[in-house]
């Protein structure tokens, strides 16, 4: 794909298409006052007949507009002028898109990138455009056999700014954008791929494939005889009721010297059949997206290298398919992690914790600047915030109110939640230093206290996305979240805003 800006009238531009808005009370963006004044009121006859909605979400394509040198106009709704801000932008970018999939359109112009968004400067603005306009053309169609539906074949994709000044700033945030729509695209995908394909294997050699020819990203991944030297017994304690080997897959990518680095750590459970704490059938396939955590953080680190940032980010993922058998983990068993402490588990459905904490102590050696675990940890984060919001604990406030900050500005939302030793308690085991449960209150929370007793020292965040990982229904599918927050925290840390 290719990008520009231009600072020229959307009327005089041939264009495939040319994407203006309208606004509550019959008001028109600047590309469409533009158009209506070039068409001799086309645009303002519509309104006036009710042709046009102006709802935030709904688009029409006009054809043939007379006076104006681009096949199709775009109108999109954008809602009550003081209510415009990034989320409407990109429900409105959106229509136009979705409206436009199907039909030969090559070049498209935006020049919603015009108007007054709060919160929104033009480097945000061409990035939320690219972002939307990659997560709207999203198929995956690997799995289907026969003809596929092509999506549009569009090549060339223009920004309108209002000075010359803003191009350096909106080209920025295009390339930026259609980076971190390259980390969600794979992170959909790998999401989306069924546990028959995706495995701890497949996972891996993703990861290896990634850093071939990139003199900057390196990725080893480590087999179950080097965990079991390592002593990660809480993470072999997972795999050992399936014939699927587990991989710990360590990527590196070294942008900055020798600063220290952000280390992001994936939860990678190809399938969650809970194990012997087997799961109900209903839903049990969207188990297959129990390694949404591994694809959010390997989508972020194709982001970063993409973008070439001046920093240094690793990635650790731990992954492992949780089976029943007759090898399998026992309620009640006893494990060891990698840490020393030892670990009761009552229930092998609470999985996610036992294979992260060994990830977490073996990312120690990194000596991380920052650590973020992300993981499909539990179902109460889904009661809690639903599929809105990923929710955030940390044992640092900064760090908290760092990842909350970019989830705002990449229009991918998080929310605080709590840690404490209140909740930590609810840990407590008989037999062994804690439980894998926390009993009935407050599972989200219980669930980052167990990991919270493996960083220790360390400047730590974890991310629940059990709930925004991906959406169910006929809709079905991988979000590609959090790798916009991620990209964000890591793009605002190297200092590659503008
Ligand atoms: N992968 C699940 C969490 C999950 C469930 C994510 C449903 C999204 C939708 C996790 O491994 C799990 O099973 N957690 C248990 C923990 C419980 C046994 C303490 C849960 O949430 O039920
Ligand atoms: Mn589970
Ligand atoms: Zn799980």
């Amino acid at each position: 794909m290719e990008y520009f800006t231009t600072t020229s009238k959307a009327s005089r531009r041939a264009a495939d298409c040319i994407i203006v808005g309208i606004y509550a009370r019959n008001k028109l963006s600047t590309g469409a006052a533009d158009i209506d004044s070039a068409s001799k009121g086309h645009l303002t006859a519509l309104m006036k007949s009710g042709d046009l909605s102006s709802a935030p979400g709904r688009c029409k394509i006009l054809t043939a507009v007379p006076g104006v040198r681009s096949k199709r106009i775009a109108v999109v709704g954008l809602g009550k002028t003081s209510k415009l801000d990034g989320t409407v932008f990109k429900k409105a970018v959106a229509a136009a898109i979705h409206a436009l999939d199907g039909s030969k359109t090559r070049q498209v112009l935006n020049t919603l990138t015009l108007e007054a968004v709060s919160g929104c400067d033009p480097y945000y603005l061409a990035r939320h455009s690219v972002e939307t306009m990659g997560d709207t053309l999203y198929r995956f169609t690997e799995m289907k056999s026969g003809r596929k539906k092509k999506p549009m074949p569009l090549s060339r994709y223009g920004h309108s700014i209002a000075k010359r000044g803003d191009a350096a700033k909106a080209a920025r945030g295009a390339e930026h954008g259609d980076a971190i729509a390259d980390g969600v695209r794979l992170a959909k995908d790998l999401g989306n791929l069924p546990a028959n394909v995706c495995t701890p294997s497949y996972l891996a050699r993703v990861a290896k494939k990634m850093a071939t020819g990139n003199g900057k990203l390196t990725t080893k991944i480590l087999n179950e005889a080097e965990m079991k030297r390592l002593g990660m017994g809480s993470l072999l304690s997972v795999t050992a009721g399936t014939a699927e080997p587990a991989k710990l897959i360590v990527m590196q990518y070294k942008g900055a010297g020798s600063d220290k680095p952000v280390v992001l750590v994936g939860k990678g459970v190809t399938f969650d059949t809970g194990g012997i704490s087997l799961k109900p059938g209903p839903a049990m396939d969207e188990m297959k997206y129990d390694m949404c955590g591994a694809a959010g953080v390997i989508g972020t680190m194709a982001a970063i290298a993409k973008m070439k940032l001046p920093i240094n980010v690793n990635v650790v993922v731990p992954a492992v398919e949780n089976m029943p058998g007759s090898t399998a983990t026992k309620p009640g068993d006893i494990v060891k992690s990698m840490s020393g402490q030892t670990i009761e588990v009552l229930n092998t459905d609470a999985e996610g914790r036992l294979i992260l904490c060994d990830a977490l102590t073996y990312s120690r050696r990194f000596k991380p600047a920052a650590i973020i675990d992300v993981a499909t940890l539990t179902g109460a984060c889904v009661i809690a915030l639903g599929a809105h919001r990923t929710a955030i604990m940390s044992n640092s406030d900064k760090l908290r109110e760092e990842i909350f900050a970019a989830g705002d500005a990449a229009e991918d939302r998080g929310w605080p939640m709590p840690l404490g030793d209140e909740y930590s308690a609810q840990l407590k085991s008989n037999f062994a230093d804690m439980a894998n449960i926390g009993g009935p209150g407050g599972g989200a929370v219980t669930a980052g206290c167990f990991l919270g007793k493996f960083t220790d020292g360390m400047d730590w965040a974890h991310l629940d996305i059990a709930g925004t990982a991906w959406k169910s229904g006929a809709k079905k599918g991988g979000s590609g979240r959090p790798v916009p927050m991620l990209s964000q925290v890591l793009l605002a840390r190297c200092g590659a805003l503008p």
